[in-house]
């Protein structure tokens, strides 16, 4: 049988370097990027301008969209300029194509007030004292989004967005919010004892999602492993995906 034909934009990245490394074998990988991929042929070009990479998106079947700016302090002009054209771009650019499914690459900062909350505070802060692990009050990707500033304005306007071309012209779209993935593959700060996604856990959540039913038009995953002080909710992975996150953050702890 023929691979799937999957394009990676922003295939340079850390996390494309992952997810081409990791899915090579199974999928047909191409990328586009401003910079040539080690691993996977790349169209070099800028996300921010649609001609420059339509042709990159030609008989492709599934988008994963990793292309932008992932500083997420990053200044309103940046996210105008990079954040907002790149996503904008590559839904139109999959629209034109015909490609049946997108994955966008959205992010925990999305929700990220919701930290600013007790008992989130308290946990990205490593202050467990009067906490349990196992009674913490997940965060849903139903509950209302609360971006923590332009970076996380532009992942929730790019799951909005993902939304009206599937309800218009009936593109798969699944957006995944992308808790910590660092080189490192384990956490460097308290936070990341909650919000780490190990470097398996990601690229079988987006194999998931590379291989949901047809059927699946529409949905929101949080990206992050079975870590005791994870506080997002991951259990619509599993039934919509028929995937869960395997590793544990905790390993890491010293002592
Ligand atoms: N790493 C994380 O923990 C994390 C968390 C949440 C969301 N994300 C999202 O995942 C995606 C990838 O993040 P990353 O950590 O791999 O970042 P990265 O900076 O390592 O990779 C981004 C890639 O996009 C490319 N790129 C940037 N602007 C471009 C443009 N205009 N045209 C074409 N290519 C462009 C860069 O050259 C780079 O290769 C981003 O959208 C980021 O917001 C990452």
């Amino acid at each position: 049988m023929d691979k799937k034909k999957v394009l990676i934009t922003g295939v340079s990245g850390l996390v494309g370097s992952v997810l081409a490394e990791s899915l090579n074998q199974e999928y047909e990988i191409t990328g586009v990027d401003l910079e040539e991929s080690r691993q996977i042929p790349t169209v070099k070009a800028n996300c921010s301008i649609l001609q420059d990479i339509l042709p990159a998106f030609y008989d492709i079947d599934t988008v994963i969209d990793l292309a932008s700016n992932p500083d997420q302090f990053s200044a309103w002009d940046v996210i105008h300029d990079v954040n907002l054209k790149c996503t904008s771009n590559f839904l139109e650019a999959s629209r034109i194509s015909g490609v049946k499914r997108v994955i966008f690459a959205s992010s925990n900062h999305a929700t990220g007030m919701y930290e600013f909350d007790s008992p989130y505070s308290e946990i990205v802060k490593g202050d467990y004292r009067s906490l349990e692990a196992d009674s913490i009050p997940l965060i849903t990707t139903e509950m209302p989004v609360r971006p923590d500033g332009p970076y996380g304005i532009a992942k929730a306007f790019g799951e909005a967005a993902g939304r009206f071309y599937s309800d218009q012209y009936g593109i798969s779209s699944l957006s995944v919010r992308i808790g910590t993935l660092n080189s490192e593959g384990k956490p460097i700060n308290e936070r990341q004892f909650a919000t780490l996604l190990s470097h398996s856990d990601l690229s079988n959540l987006f194999q998931k999602c590379i291989e949901a039913s047809s059927n699946l038009k529409y949905g929101i995953y949080y990206g992050v492993s079975r870590n005791k002080w994870r506080f997002w909710d991951v259990s619509n992975s599993e039934k919509d995906l028929g995937y869960s996150p395997a590793d544990d953050a905790e390993i890491w702890r010293k002592g």
